[in-house]
């Protein structure tokens, strides 16, 4: 895989081309079109050799993720596509593994991407050198430096909404493993002047913004600020506000990068106490106020401002007023006093503005640097980045002091540029072993030397006029600047009398131009003197030096009288060319890397290639140049080995492996081709091509050949992917036919299996049932042959025995039967017998008619035999009581009304316990008979029909009647005597019983008694006759009887009578012949 990749290289997938070394023709339009080209494809980077040209996008692009810069980590400068980590990462390894300290140079104009360049190389070293918790807390404060400077140093101008108006370059240090020890920034030539004006458009720097919008309340209170920003006159009023730009935001950041950094609190609080006083300066108005001695002089209108000014820096008031109404001048030991006008009182305050803010600045550079010094005193690699502007050309002569020294700046790095790429080229052809051929190619040291040259350079006149006393103005400097520098080349004006530019239009009167080498620019003579002076009067600085507030009193150290210091300090170029000097120093003890920046348009919008702007571009930044230099000697090399590696299919010895020296591979190779000897160059370790066309020539054969190869093996592997195809369907096809067959011949086999099986079952079967035929038949012949033999002995045996059964067979058969009929019947019967009780009805169903009769006499002799079985339990006693109820029901049955209540009754005979009874005792010593009845009955007296209680006694021999009270007889019949009983038929007790005429008893007539029991009396009565007498007594039922009383013969009449007496029937003797019984 890493050989695979190790292959890849810039000349693989190129829009355009990526390095521009490679360009044929070489022209400007070529340069242009190719970077157009690029850029289309949003390929911003392009390289001139190892100079990267970078093209602002003006839009993010997905390239700087961190896959990004792990693609291209530790890879070869030339392999991946150009970008400006390859030159990150060349840099940065260089440092580490070739200990070879590095400069990363970053130019290009205002908006073209500077900062954000730096910013990624920063970005990608931290990403990609040591970790761990001390490496990342340097790493961060390193990077968080930024914010902090950007607040301070940046601003928005037309070109840039986040423009640096300062250059800077800051030292990285790392240790001999590559982890970041620390660093150092160095800060040029801050752009003071924005801080009292701002050109229309863009705004003061982002700090006085973000104070007033981020600050709270209580702290802008302390600071004595308003947060309307129309409130201060240092701040431009028109785009006050950026768009995307959140200040208050950008405000926190800031103040949490300060305290990343490692500011402390308190002089976190100083720094913005000097931004708050900065600002309000700016509020401070003069009005002017004529004197006796006819000068004008200056007032403060509103002491307000002043006073809180005083009260935050803790200077005292008054001095700081006088300081801006009188200017001191000391010439020795004299001191002169002069009063200040209004434009010099306002002169003195802006001078203080931008004095104390670009110290202020200064003063942070400085506490930054403290905090991210390197810790240790061991030796340390260094990684120089340098971000400062490029050529500034504006149009119509508005080119001032600045452009004058960013010019100079920027013709002094190409110098060193020149210098240090010729200077390496060089270094590489002697360890190479190359002859050195003379490179023709511009140097600009003659326009250096016209800027910077002790006696006769520019800045050195421009100080001659600042320090010459008598009146010194931009003309007058102007004027000795045409005679010093008339004749040089590269220095045009049309003051000068003999000058060559006297008839040239274009060139203002007020202006001289200088041809530098990226183009001519010229400048606008006024304020140079001024801006090189950079006055402060020495009041103000004495002022401020009394300050209490310490950060102020330390930033005006001149201001101290006791170091006071008569010399005049160093004019401002005189500075800058000291500082541009060291840094070039500095530079040229390193390896540079160069990242020019491009602007593609003016507009900071996407997409869009202006080709005049960028031409213009290219042509100061001088690129051309840099490509004609590069290419001088000769304009590609590479190591033997890639270059072997990458062309070796062009040659047969070569192909596809080449077995000796790489170096002799590349001889063989480049033999072989044909290529003139004059175009290449055999180096020690790298071969060397004069010309990018041979290179051309070169990719072009190869690319042919490429395809030719890619054919071949095309053809190869098809073939080979055929012939493995075929090899393997053959295979396929035997073992698929043998399977095949092995499971027809199966198949086969078993059908005629199956078959052979099948016909023999059939032939068995068939075979079976002819058998069991043959069996069957000869069985039935068998059993035929029985049944005949059967059938015969029967009939012969039958005809034997007929003549014994044909007589009485009929006859013994039926008898048999009925026994057995009747048999049955009665073991039926036996088990259907109804219940032993005399009056159950119950008797089973008749089974047979022929059985009538006996079944009917059966249940006769049945029922006689439990009524003689029901007899046979009772006493004698009882057969008695059931013999006189037998008599009774004879009697009475049917005839008497009052039998049926009768029934139940018990027969009890003596009622009357006469044997107990004392009353009774005469009578019963009377009666020496047993008694059969004693019973108290009414005598019905015979005249008038009333009832009288009488004991009636029943004994053996005798009736007896006695008186119920006394129990003396009254009258005694003996039963000889009585004749007749007469009784009612209907339910009454009445009875008469006749006696015997003539008869003993039969004096007083027969008696008519009524008994309650009288069924029983008449029974008892005429069962005791019949035994005693052996003659039936007479008992006559009838409603109508006549009884004999004494003489009369009375008719007894039974009639229907009413209830009126309850249920007792009523007795009336009617007349003498009628007695009348009421029977209810
Ligand atoms: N590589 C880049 N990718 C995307 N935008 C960029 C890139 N470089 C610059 N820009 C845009 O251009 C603006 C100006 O860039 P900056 O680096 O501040 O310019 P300079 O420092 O050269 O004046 C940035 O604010 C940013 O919006
Ligand atoms: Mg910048």
């Amino acid at each position: 895989m890493a050989k695979m990749e190790a292959k890849t290289s810039l000349l693989d997938n190129m829009i355009g081309v990526g390095d521009m070394v490679l360009l044929e023709p070489l022209d400007e339009d070529s340069f242009i079109n190719n970077l157009k080209k690029r850029f289309d494809h949003n390929e911003v980077y392009t390289y001139i050799g190892s100079v990267v040209i970078s093209i602002n996008p003006y839009r993010s692009l997905p390239i700087y993720s961190p896959e990004k810069v792990e693609e291209y980590r530790n890879r070869n400068f030339y392999e991946l596509s150009p970008h400006i980590f390859a030159l990150s990462d060349e840099a940065y390894r260089s440092l580490r593994d070739q200990d070879k300290d590095q400069c990363i140079l970053i130019t290009g104009e205002s908006g073209a991407g500077k900062t954000e360049a730096s910013k990624l190389v920063m970005s990608y070293v931290a990403a990609v050198c040591g970790k761990g918790a001390e490496v990342n807390q340097v790493k961060e404060q390193l990077l968080q430096s930024n914010p902090v400077l950007e607040a301070f140093g940046n601003a928005k101008t037309v070109r840039n909404d986040n423009s640096s108006r300062f250059g800077k370059y800051m030292d990285i240090e790392f240790d001999f493993k590559g982890d970041p020890l620390g660093g150092v920034i160095s800060n040029y030539l801050l752009e003071k002047s924005r801080v009292v004006k701002q050109p229309r458009g863009e705004r003061n720097f982002h700090i006085f913004y973000q104070i007033l919008s981020g600050a709270s309340e209580d702290f802008l209170c302390e600071l004595k600020l308003e947060r309307d920003f129309s409130r201060y006159n240092y701040l431009g009023l028109d785009s006050a506000r950026v768009n995307g730009v959140d200040d208050a935001a950008n405000f926190r950041t800031v103040r949490n990068a300060m305290q990343i950094v490692g500011f402390m609190d308190h002089e976190t609080q100083s720094v913005f106490e000097v931004v708050a006083a900065v600002l309000k300066l700016g509020n401070i108005e003069f009005k002017p106020e004529s004197r006796v001695n006819g000068l004008d002089e200056s007032k403060i209108k509103d002491k307000n401002e002043l006073k809180e000014i005083c009260e935050l820096t803790g200077i005292d008031q008054s001095v700081l007023e006088r300081a801006f109404s009188f200017r001191t001048v000391e010439a020795k030991q004299e001191k002169v006093s002069t009063t200040l006008n209004v434009a010099q009182a306002y002169y003195a305050r802006d001078a203080l503005a931008k004095n104390l803010y670009s110290r202020l600045f200064s003063w942070l550079v400085t506490r930054i640097n403290e905090s991210i010094k390197a810790q240790t005193k061991v030796r340390k690699k260094v990684m120089g980045v340098l971000d400062i502007y490029g050529f500034e050309i504006f149009e119509n002569a508005d080119n001032s002091f600045e452009q004058f020294i960013i010019n100079y700046c920027n013709e002094k790095l190409q110098q060193i540029f020149i210098e240090l790429t010729l200077k390496e080229e060089q270094e590489e052809y002697i360890r190479e072993g190359i002859e050195w051929t003379h490179i023709e190619y511009f140097n600009n040291a003659i326009i250096c030397d016209l800027i910077e040259n002790n006696q006769t350079g520019i800045l050195a006149m421009l100080d001659e006029e600042c320090l010459r006393p008598g009146t010194v103005t931009d003309e007058t400097f102007l004027e000795k600047l045409n005679q010093v520098c008339a004749t040089h080349q590269h220095f045009e004006s049309r003051m000068s009398k003999c000058s060559r530019f006297l008839n040239d239009t274009s060139l203002p009167h007020s202006c001289f131009r200088i041809q530098h080498y990226a183009g001519k620019v010229m400048y606008q003579v006024e304020g140079f003197v001024d801006k090189n002076n950079d006055l402060l009067y020495r009041d103000l600085s004495q002022a401020m030096w009394k300050a209490s507030h310490s950060l102020i009193k330390a930033l005006f150290p001149e201001g101290n009288p006791a170091k006071i210091n008569l010399k005049r300090p160093p004019t401002a170029g005189s500075q800058f060319k000291a500082s541009v000097a060291t840094l070039m120093k500095n530079l040229q003890t390193k390896n540079p890397n160069y990242i020019r920046c491009i602007k593609p348009n003016d507009k900071k919008a996407a997409h869009v290639f202006n080709e005049a702007l960028v031409c213009h571009q290219i042509r100061y930044l001088g690129l051309l140049e840099n490509v004609r230099v590069r290419r001088a000697g000769y304009a590609f090399r590479q190591a033997y080995e890639p270059c072997l590696e990458r062309y070796k299919m062009l040659c047969k010895q070569t192909w596809p492996r080449w077995r000796g020296a790489a170096r002799a591979g590349v001889e063989v190779l480049f033999n072989e081709l044909e290529i003139p000897e004059e175009e290449f160059s055999f180096g020690r370790s790298k071969i060397f091509i004069r010309n990018p066309r041979t290179l051309f020539k070169l990719e072009d054969l190869r690319k042919r050949r490429l395809e030719d190869l890619a054919t071949l093996i095309e053809k190869i592997y098809r073939g080979w992917k055929c012939r493995t195809r075929f090899l393997l369907m053959k295979k396929s096809q035997i073992v698929i036919a043998s399977w095949y067959r092995r499971y027809a011949q199966q198949k086969k086999y078993q059908k005629t299996k199956s078959s052979a099986i099948t016909v023999q079952s059939y032939i068995r079967g068939w075979k079976a049932r002819k058998l069991l035929r043959e069996l069957k038949h000869q069985k039935r012949c068998n059993e035929a042959a029985t049944i005949i033999a059967a059938y015969w002995h029967g009939t012969q045996v039958r005809r034997e025995y007929r003549k014994f059964f044909r007589a009485n067979a009929g006859r013994k058969i039926y008898e048999f039967t009925l026994q057995r009929i009747i048999q049955k019947y009665f073991l039926e019967m036996k088990n259907k017998m109804p219940s032993l009780s005399p009056i159950d009805k119950n008797w089973p169903a008749r089974p047979y008619l022929f059985l009538d009769s006996t079944h009917k006499e059966l249940k006769r002799i049945f029922h006689l035999w439990r009524c003689k079985k029901y007899r046979d339990q009772f006493t004698d006693q009882q057969k008695l009581i059931y013999e006189e109820k037998l008599e009774a029901s004879e009697l009475f049955k049917d005839k008497k009304a009052l039998y049926p209540a009768s029934v139940g009754q018990p027969f009890q005979g003596a009622y009357l316990e006469i044997s107990q009874n004392p009353k009774y005792k005469k009578l019963k010593d009377a009666v020496d008979e047993k008694i059969i009845i004693a019973e108290v009955v009414n005598k019905i007296n015979r005249a008038n029909g009333k009832a009288t209680s009488r004991i009636f006694l029943l004994t053996k021999n005798n009736v007896l009647l006695a008186d119920q009270k006394s129990g003396n007889i009254k009258s005694e019949v003996p039963l000889g005597d009585v004749t007749k009983v007469s009784m009612s038929s209907q339910n009454d007790g009445f009875f008469a019983v006749h006696l015997k005429e003539g008869s003993g008893a039969a004096g007083k007539g027969d008696f008519l008694l009524s008994s309650d029991h009288l069924i029983e009396m008449a029974t008892k009565l005429y069962r005791t006759t019949l035994s005693q007498t052996k003659q039936k007594l007479n008992i006559e039922i009838s409603d109508e009887f006549l009884v004999q009383f004494r003489q009369d013969k009375v008719c007894v009449k039974f009639i229907q009578g009413s209830q009126k007496n309850g249920n007792i029937p009523t007795c009336k003797r009617k007349n003498n012949r009628l007695l009348e019984v009421a029977v209810p």
